[in-house]
């Protein structure tokens, strides 16, 4: 099976994009032929910072290493560095109804932060976002994409593009296909858990990232938003922040929802609380270690991204002279 998927170099990595998708990645590489991106240009449709954007993308580079992903075993690149990107995503928004795109939830969520600031305008590359997304993953014939729930929309969106294009065109891209946890595709914030943990939260205290420290950990997960029972049962609407805290725990352990509210049967809200911090430190501390070594090794993360683009160009470029013929254009 071809596998893609990808993550902006927009923020710290945080667990909910750590189980979700990178140690999703991380499993899936070894029995398919796998493609992961650093998605620079959906980075840039939101606010960001040229000066420092290279040291962000390094240090997504060392997460994805750090993590696991082999850069012998699969193909790891920037996005930007690959310019059939954007001219697929330019074909491909030829046939896309502007409405599709207007009632994206992840466009309306953004844009309702955009509009909140003053002087801010919602600029049409937010707008085309899942355009670029949808050629991301057509380009490599892709058969499944791991993301987290929030990206679920979009890959609906790649289906619906590459169905319209193979109908008007004739077949040329392979329907690709969401897989996402059936537990902890949407982690939770640790401060309000009704809403997603997400890198762009201006409250750090709502995320845990892989990179936190001991104390961080601690502190943020024992003020962690919970309820006034004294149950610890999983129950999604009733117990949103008991029920998050359990499947973060129940990610990182191994254990199924039922054996960790079993696991967890006579104990209270604090012990949870302490058993979750230490789990969480145990298992995040050495990928930590890892990140910060990585992200010294300036010559390697550019070795990695050389011979990932080198093997993405080749595929880019073949289906998209494939795309071209079939609209009619000049591949010269
Ligand atoms: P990004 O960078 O926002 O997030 C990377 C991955 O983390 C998942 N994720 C979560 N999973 C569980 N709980 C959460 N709270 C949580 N927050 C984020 C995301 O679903 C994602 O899988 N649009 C994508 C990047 C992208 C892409 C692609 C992905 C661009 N092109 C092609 C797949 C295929 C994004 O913004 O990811």
């Amino acid at each position: 099976m071809k596998v893609f998927s990808g993550a902006q170099p927009s923020g710290k990595i945080h667990i909910g994009n750590y189980l979700a998708a990178i140690k999703n990645w991380a499993e899936l590489q070894d029995k398919n032929e796998c493609l992961f991106s650093i998605v620079d240009l959906h980075a840039i449709t939101v606010d960001y910072d040229a000066e420092n954007f290279e040291k962000k993308i390094n240090q997504l580079l060392a997460v994805y290493l750090a993590i696991g992903l082999d850069p012998e075993k699969v193909t790891i690149f920037l996005q930007s560095e690959i310019k059939e990107h954007s001219e697929l995503a330019w074909l491909l928004s030829t046939i896309t109804p502007l409405n599709e795109l207007q009632r994206m939830t992840q466009f309306k969520d953004k844009s309702e932060k955009v509009a909140g600031k003053s002087g801010a305008t919602i600029n049409a590359g937010l707008l085309n976002y899942p355009i670029l997304m949808a050629a991301d993953i057509l380009l490599y014939q892709t058969d499944i994409v791991p993301v987290g729930q929030d990206q679920v929309q979009h890959i609906e969106f790649a289906r619906t593009i590459a169905r319209k294009f193979n109908k008007k065109f004739g077949q040329t891209f392979k329907v690709p296909e969401a897989k996402v946890l059936k537990i902890g595709a949407k982690i939770m914030s640790l401060v309000d858990p009704t809403k997603k943990m997400s890198k762009s939260d201006e409250n750090q205290e709502s995320c845990i990232y892989i990179t936190d420290s001991e104390k961080d950990i601690k502190r943020k997960i024992s003020r962690s938003v919970t309820d006034s029972g004294k149950k610890i049962k999983y129950d999604a609407k009733k117990k949103a922040g008991i029920s998050n805290l359990l499947t973060i725990y129940s990610l990182f352990s191994g254990k199924t929802i039922k054996e960790t509210e079993k696991h967890f049967i006579n104990k209270n809200y604090k012990q949870l609380k302490e058993e979750l911090s230490d789990l969480l430190i145990e298992k995040l501390s050495p990928i930590s270690k890892k990140i910060k070594e990585l992200e010294g090794r300036d010559i390697y993360l550019k070795e990695v991204l050389e011979i990932g683009r080198k093997k993405a160009q080749k595929i880019a470029k073949s289906s998209m002279e494939t795309v071209k013929r079939k609209m009619g254009l000049s591949i010269n």
